[in-house]
């Protein structure tokens, strides 16, 4: 009897310390082995440093809060939300950029941005600013892919591609750049036409994701397009507040990507393909900033902050706020590193399971 006891418990302990060391392996994130980017400059941790682009972010004062005060390339004063995701995740607190090669296929191992400052669902939009187009983008991904295979080996690049979370942030630039501030789409699609045919190309970049192995996907919409510094500035009707007509169609554009989602999880065996609420955290955060420690949700930290992005932030650098944590925008057009983070944990505590 008494042996019997001690054999149960011994099996007890035994399965204990099996299940300890099986959570270890799998890293803290609930088994989530790398965080894989694609998008615009919401999502560029320094790619387009390497391609021939107006679009860069590698000067000051961008960067000027990140870790040695580096501008990366990132558009803001430190880090991104998927920067904040990856390191909630038990990953690495900055998800380098793909095209730097001074990291290694087993430093990309962990998280990889391919995502391109300027670039769009549209093609046209991303040649605006020669920015990497969503296709280079997946074929990108592709090469990664065929790169983790050949350094760690079939089993391990599996696992890392079907179980990597992956972060799609794009489409702001295809409304401002290409269509409500500079009609260029204007002469071939109606609003709703363009609406979908942008989620008809998020679908595609979807499926790219799904044929080549990937899983979870969660899907960004759009931030309240009309309270970004430059478009409040530039409001014909009224100079200084939200244009409202471009916070509609940010919002018809995202319950159009919520019923996507719907049919992408449907269609697509495995798929956990969900959606990202920018909208509602910004807008809650523009709206009162002082609840969530901001002085300013109005202007950008950099220059006057009413039009200022890219290379017009550098040209005066010395008009900067001193406290970028005081401003919901970092540029005109840019979310600061602690709005950034507050829209991360905004994303971490709504979004399914794998954070514990
Ligand atoms: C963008 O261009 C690529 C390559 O030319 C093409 O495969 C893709 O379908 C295009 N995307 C859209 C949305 O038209
Ligand atoms: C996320 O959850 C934490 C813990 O419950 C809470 O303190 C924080 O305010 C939440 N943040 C957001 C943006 O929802």
């Amino acid at each position: 009897m008494s042996s019997r006891r001690h054999g149960m418990k011994a099996v007890v302990v035994v399965v204990v310390i099996a299940h300890v060391l099986l959570c270890h392996v799998a890293g803290g994130g609930g088994g989530v082995p790398a965080v894989i980017v694609f998008g615009d400059s919401t999502a560029d941790t320094g790619n387009n440093n390497f391609i021939q682009t107006m679009a860069r972010g590698n000067y000051p004062p961008y960067g000027r809060d990140f870790a040695g005060g580096v501008a990366t390339g990132r558009f803001s004063n430190g880090r991104l939300a998927a920067d904040f995701v990856s390191e909630a995740l038990g990953l690495p607190p900055a998800v380098p950029p793909y095209l730097d090669p001074s990291h290694s296929i087993h430093q990309l191992a962990s998280g990889v941005s391919f995502a391109s400052a300027g670039t769009g669902l549209d093609n046209i939009t991303a040649q605006i600013l020669s920015a990497m187009t969503l296709s280079q983008q997946i074929d990108h991904f592709r090469q990664y892919k065929e790169k983790l295979r050949w350094a760690k080996g079939e089993a391990a690049a599996h696992h890392i591609i079907s179980q990597a979370l992956y972060i799609l942030s794009v489409g702001t630039s295809d409304f401002l750049h290409n269509y409500l501030v500079f009609p260029i789409r204007g002469n071939r699609f109606t609003l709703p036409r363009y609406e979908a045919y942008l989620a008809g190309a998020a679908a595609g970049a979807v499926r790219a994701v799904h044929g080549l192995g990937g899983r979870r996907v969660k899907l960004a919409g759009l931030p309240p397009l009309g309270c970004l510094p430059v478009e409040r500035t530039i409001n014909p009707d009224r100079p200084g507040d939200c244009n409202e007509m471009y916070n509609m169609v940010a919002l018809s554009f995202n319950a159009r990507l919520k019923r996507l989602i719907g049919r992408l999880n449907w269609e697509l065996p495995g798929a956990q393909v969900e959606y990202v609420d920018q909208y509602s955290i910004l807008s809650a955060i523009i709206a009162k900033p002082w609840e969530y420690g901001f002085g300013n949700s109005m202007q950008g930290c950099c220059g006057t902050g009413f039009v200022e992005t890219g290379i017009l932030c550098a040209l005066d650098d010395a008009l900067a706020c001193d406290d970028a944590d005081k401003y919901v925008f970092f540029d005109a057009v840019h979310p600061s590193e602690r709005a950034y983070k507050i829209i991360a944990d905004a994303f971490i505590n709504t979004t399914s399971p794998v954070f514990h």
